[in-house]
């Protein structure tokens, strides 16, 4: 067992017996955690992706604050307030997407995504089954977002208990991929044939593949599968709980790609990372297949904390602050374009990639790619050492900082990085 391990507490993603011990922190400011040393370190992961303006923002907090003090929470089924109406209007405008639908975290979006789409086919008479996802995906950890994810070591245990999905490989590209077209031309033509089976949705993460190792693709070949789904009369989900909110660089990392979604599944970014809070964005026409005197058409689904007040609060003063300032996200790219394009040429370095404010490479090493490779931990602990948190995903090492982060604090993560790539 970790020697300081909490003796009450037991961490995620975590095995006890060999983890180093977590480190306490005490506060948050902008980009920086400051430990209980007094130490500050550059949280350039954002806090596994969700603080989107930075630690302790003033604005934020003032928004929960003053929330709190007038209503915390009240049951949404009976009643409504004017914080998720507010936020459901400015979410319909920025989405294209009309209807809301809240739930707590980014896999429970997921869930009800899912849901919302087998039932849509039920409600009309004409059940489907088939769900189209993709090699790689990350959707989530309950068992719907397990299922539609790549099945690996973290779905094993559970692997008789997850619905079967038809598989289609996801064309990952980099900075001069030679080969992305034929990559692209095998994963539709594997959709293809995926269509050929009636199928209720297809469900992808725009842009980005998160945990599946930032693995991005080209709009072009998203607009390719859109028009696929299309002909097929398929929902089409787009898992946005990483990608919305900015990361990608546009409002929405559909809207960059040029498609348009039936239904998208938001969380992380959405409170500015201040709380949990999910939600399911769907078009009317999916709605409307809700509606009717039948009470089986009901969607039978909620949670005890939907459309929480103080996570509404929060969400309305993160759009704010988006909306004040939209350069903060559309400008980041060019921000880490000249300190990635510095690295590429690193012996250590392949396949870097950048879309928005993500940017990632993969190292160059030896031994077992994927999520258990040691070098990962190795580029991590010796950032740490300089003061920057990263968490590489195996041999994938990525930064995706909050929004404030400073031009300094940026190439201190630069340094830092190339410091521990040099030390490989
Ligand atoms: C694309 C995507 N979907 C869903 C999830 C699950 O979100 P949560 O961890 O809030 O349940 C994640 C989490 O990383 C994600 O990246």
């Amino acid at each position: 067992m970790a020697v300081d391990l909490h003796p009450n507490l037991w961490p995620p993603f975590t095995q006890m017996a060999s983890a180093a011990p977590p480190q306490r922190v005490t506060a948050g400011e902008g980009a920086l955690l400051i430990r209980e040393s007094g130490e500050p370190l550059i949280d350039a992961i954002s806090s596994w992706w969700v603080t989107l303006h930075g630690h302790g923002h003033p604005q934020l907090a003032a928004a929960i604050a003053d929330q709190a003090a007038q209503l915390e929470q009240v049951i949404f089924a009976d009643f409504t307030h004017a914080p998720a109406e507010q936020l459901a209007v400015r979410l319909s405008e920025l989405t294209g997407l009309q209807r809301l639908f809240f739930s707590d975290n980014g896999s429970t979006a997921v869930e009800v995504a899912l849901k919302i789409a087998c039932q849509w086919w039920v409600n009309q008479g004409q059940p489907r089954q088939q769900i189209v996802a993709f090699e790689g995906a990350y959707h989530g950890d309950t068992f719907g977002a397990m299922a539609v994810g790549e099945r690996n070591l973290f779905s094993a245990p559970f692997e008789d208990k997850l619905f079967p999905v038809a598989r289609v490989p996801w064309p990952a590209t980099w900075w001069d991929d030679p080969h992305i077209a034929k990559k692209e031309e095998t994963a539709l033509q594997s959709l293809d044939s995926s269509l050929e089976t009636p199928t209720a949705a297809v469900i992808l993460e725009p842009l980005l593949q998160g945990a599946g190792g930032m693995a991005m693709v080209r709009p072009r070949f998203l607009q390719q599968v859109e028009e696929r789904v299309r002909a097929s009369g398929a929902l089409l989900i787009a898992d946005e709980v990483l990608t919305g909110f900015g990361r990608c660089g546009d409002w929405f990392a559909s809207r960059r790609a040029g498609i348009r979604p039936d239904l998208m599944a938001l969380s992380k970014g959405l409170t500015g990372g201040c709380l949990p809070m999910g939600v399911t964005m769907a078009s009317e026409a999916v709605f409307n297949a809700f509606v009717g005197d039948d009470p089986a058409l009901t969607l039978w689904h909620g949670h005890s904390f939907t459309a929480n007040p103080l996570g509404c609060a929060a969400a309305n003063a993160s759009l704010n602050l988006l909306e004040e300032n939209p350069a903060a996200f559309q400008s980041f790219e060019q921000r880490h374009r000249p300190h990635l394009e510095a690295l590429a040429g690193h012996r250590r370095v392949e396949h870097p990639r950048l879309t928005g404010t993500v940017a990632a490479f993969d190292l160059v090493v030896e031994g077992t790619s994927g999520y258990l490779n040691p070098a990962g931990p190795t580029v991590k602990r010796i950032a740490m050492e300089h003061g920057v948190f990263l968490r590489p995903l195996g041999q994938v090492v990525y930064l995706l900082p909050p929004l404030c982060i400073t031009d300094t604090q940026l190439e201190h993560c630069y340094r830092a990085l190339r410091t521990a790539l040099d030390q490989l």
